[in-house]
């Protein structure tokens, strides 16, 4: 099985890692392939292939987004018809500076990209935890928590299934607005990691109280 992954930078290329780690195909969509090619890692397996982005959106089923948000209406809409394909929204509509969510409340950036990928399965996930915890997310004792949201049942099990296969504890959050809630949420591990000083090695977990 191939994943697609719009984007080839921190998000990008931790979650190919993990996905070729576990026996998956990876081509990655990039603006300049020979520019990717040099900050990638591709095995001579074949596992990874670099490309332009509309021949990483026709390789596979599910396509991850993981670019700057400025980024993501211009490949939306890049494509006349996403033919019902996963599309995996790991963006997060960051104000400049981390000053905060360019949209939120009443609407959210998965939403709006719902408006534009013309076709596409829409999932929010990927967007809660740093690059460093897509890459690896073990921690002892414990399984990171990763919300996933979407209006389209089957697509939202198929990314919860993803999520899980890289050792996360992969949650249903339920209809694609519950990502009005998952952008914020990014923004508190961003907080904590960058403005208040814990680093980027933890993860949100669930605790559970016997029954
Ligand atoms: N960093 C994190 O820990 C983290 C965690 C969760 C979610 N996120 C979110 O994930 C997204 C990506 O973050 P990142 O840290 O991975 O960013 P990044 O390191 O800056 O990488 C962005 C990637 O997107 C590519 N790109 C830009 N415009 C593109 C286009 N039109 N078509 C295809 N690819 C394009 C860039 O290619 P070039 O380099 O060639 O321009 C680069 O490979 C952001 O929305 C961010 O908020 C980040």
């Amino acid at each position: 099985m191939s994943i697609s992954i719009i984007g080839a930078g921190n998000v990008g290329k931790a979650l190919g890692r993990a996905f070729v780690q576990r026996g998956l195909q990876v081509v990655y969509g990039v603006p300049d392939p020979d520019k990717s090619l040099r900050e990638v890692d591709v095995p001579e397996d074949g596992s990874v292939r670099v490309c332009a982005t509309p021949d990483a959106v026709a390789a596979s089923e599910l396509v991850i987004l993981a670019v700057p948000h400025a980024a993501v209406g211009a490949i939306a809409r890049g494509i006349a018809d996403w033919q019902g394909k996963v599309l995996v929204d790991a963006t997060n509509p960051l104000a400049p500076g981390l000053d905060g969510l360019t949209l939120g409340t009443n609407t959210c950036g998965a939403e709006a990209l719902a408006q534009l990928a013309a076709g596409a399965r829409v999932v929010k996930a990927f967007n809660t935890t740093g690059a460093e915890n897509l890459a690896d997310a073990r921690y002892p004792g414990t399984l990171p928590f990763m919300p996933v949201c979407g209006d389209d049942a089957a697509a939202r099990q198929q990314v919860i299934a993803l999520a899980s296969l890289i050792g996360f504890d992969a949650v249903d959050m339920g209809p694609l607005k519950s990502a009005r809630y998952l952008e914020p949420l990014a923004m508190v591990w961003i907080q904590l990691a960058i403005v208040h000083g814990h680093g980027r090695n933890f993860a949100f977990c669930r605790a559970h109280r016997p029954a």
